[in-house]
């Protein structure tokens, strides 16, 4: 959130150079249980590194001459950093500055797109895992507030595995170069129709 964000906020207040820096810097009362805060953090850097996963994988297919399923995963990146904003959002409404860790190196050594839809459905699983992490912290801490926002991400997960794991089927169906280019355009219709949410 930056000081125009924060600004909207509190109704568009104005302060002296550097307040919002210093209203952030104050955030020094977390009304949130740690058990939650560390698995939220922990989920909200998980999604920004799917994130980066997404872009690499976005970039393979581009250089594949796949540029369907390379819009598809640049949109996928997209919607990975809006999951993130959530989980901060709530970690900073509730009086946390989150806490950024390193981002590692995605995969990037596909040897099919098959590999990469199947790195995909792995990505989601893992997903799935962690927001059922976030969950359970939320449930022991009687946190109703997290639990409310993870409801959200577990319906989520179900739309996330869903396309996954049709990826993985529809890619391993389409065994030669001709029937792979068919596909890609088929993911790019879908997504020139809004369809393949
Ligand atoms: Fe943020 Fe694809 O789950």
């Amino acid at each position: 959130m930056n000081g125009t964000e924060v600004s909207a906020r509190f109704g568009g207040m104005a302060l002296a150079p550097g307040g919002w820096d210093i209203l952030l810097g104050g955030m020094n009362k977390p009304s949130i249980p740690a058990p939650v805060l560390t698995e939220l953090n922990r989920q909200a850097n998980h999604e920004l590194a799917a994130a980066h996963g997404y872009t690499a994988m976005a970039a393979w297919c581009e250089a594949e001459t796949l540029p369907g399923c390379a819009a598809f995963f640049r949109r996928q990146a997209a919607e990975e950093r809006e999951h993130a904003d959530k989980m901060l959002s709530h970690l900073l409404d509730r009086g946390v500055l989150p806490e950024f860790a390193g981002v590692p190196a995605p995969r990037q050594d596909f040897g099919s797109l098959l590999e990469v839809a199947q790195e995909a459905l792995a990505k989601e699983q893992a997903n799935t895992r962690g927001i059922n992490a976030v969950y359970e912290a939320a449930l022991a801490a009687k946190d109703y507030p997290a639990q409310v926002l993870m409801h959200w991400f577990i319906s989520e997960q179900v739309e996330e595995e869903k396309w996954a794991n049709e990826l993985v089927t529809l890619v391993r169906g389409a065994s030669c170069a001709g029937s792979l280019a068919s596909l890609d355009r088929h993911v790019s219709s879908l997504l020139e129709a809004g369809k393949g949410d």
